[in-house]
């Protein structure tokens, strides 16, 4: 999917999906798992060969969309990488460390309009649309983060609208996608979503505790690094509420050496680390709390044979 006409934007694109530096690949398990949750046999087959047919082209369906969200997540890295000024991503030196700003640039749209390209093809336009709001969130987000008031940096709500965009509404609206080419019920592609976004906030409030307890080594890219660029993410904003003076340290700009050591030093007295992970396990158990349920609605929609009636 990410072959390319000129050999250099080939390279480019292909960077982040060669072997040992593909990432967690988070996003596309997550999605071939509710694909299999929820891969259930919709209308009587009129033969076992009609039906291996059918099966197939579905899971073809169903892995285009998990290829869709990572391409997607990649393009966003390469953009991030260069607004960032990254100089590692993965363990390896970042794509516009090594090929330079603009190259990354284009990459990221070149994946972005191979992944629209396949979205197309699926000839879906309520996938279509969730898909393409998912990528306007990640724009809003990212926005949102570089161009905040000092009100704004110190705002919980803020924080977790911004970690929806940036991090939840891809994964939540993919899971979306997923259920409703399945066929599923609005019910049940609602709580798909409810799942994607519980897991989506909960991986980036637990990313967001690791910049701050992890290595270089064990993250792949440089540790401190949010508050090294002056984003406030949940630990911090979990210390102003124990050490209230701490905001007027944020408002001076963690960007500063002097402001990001005081900034460490409340967060190590403070329960931020533990108040951020208590956190996550909430938005963890509620992702979970989801699926029994949508086992549940499956069942209540299925007629006797077994098939799904929508
Ligand atoms: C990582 O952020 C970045 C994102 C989750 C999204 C970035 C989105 C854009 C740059 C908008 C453009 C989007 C597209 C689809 C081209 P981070 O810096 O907090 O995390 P990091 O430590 O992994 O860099
Ligand atoms: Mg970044």
């Amino acid at each position: 999917m990410v072959v390319a006409e000129v050999p250099k934007l080939a390279s480019a694109a292909e960077y982040f999906f060669k072997m040992g530096v593909e990432g967690k690949r988070f996003r596309p398990t997550v999605l071939l798992l509710m694909a299999t949750a929820l891969n259930v046999q919709i209308s009587k087959p009129a033969s076992e060969g009609v039906a291996d047919m059918f099966s197939t082209e579905l899971r073809t369906r169903l892995q285009s969309i998990a290829e869709i969200t990572e391409m997607i997540h990649v393009a966003s890295l390469l953009h991030d990488d260069v607004l960032d000024d990254a100089d590692t991503r993965r363990g390896i030196g970042s794509l516009n460390f090594v090929m330079g700003n603009k190259i990354s640039v284009l990459a990221g749209d070149f994946l972005l309009s191979r992944a629209c390209i396949t979205l197309a093809s699926l000839k879906n336009t309520e996938v279509v649309s969730l898909i393409a709001t998912a990528v306007e969130h990640l724009v809003t987000g990212e926005t949102m983060q570089m161009s905040s008031s000092a009100e704004e940096r110190s705002s919980m709500d803020y924080y977790l609208q911004k970690t929806y965009y940036k991090t939840a509404s891809l994964i939540s609206n993919s899971c979306k996608s997923i259920a409703l080419l399945t066929g599923q019920t609005t019910e049940v592609a609602l709580l798909a979503y409810e799942y994607g976004k519980n897991l989506g906030l909960a991986f980036q409030l637990i990313d967001d505790v690791l910049d701050f307890t992890g290595t270089s080594s064990s993250l792949g890219k440089g540790s401190l690094s949010d508050i090294r660029h002056g984003i406030v993410t949940a630990p911090i904003l979990y210390a102003i509420e124990e050490f209230p003076e701490l905001r007027s340290v944020v408002d001076r700009g963690l960007d500063n050496p002097e402001n990001m050591d005081l900034a460490l030093e409340y967060l190590g007295k403070s329960h931020g680390i533990q108040r951020t992970r208590e956190l996550a396990a909430k938005h963890a158990s509620l992702a979970s709390a989801a699926i029994p349920c949508q086992r549940t609605m499956t069942r209540m929609f299925k007629d006797p044979d077994g098939h799904l009636k929508n």
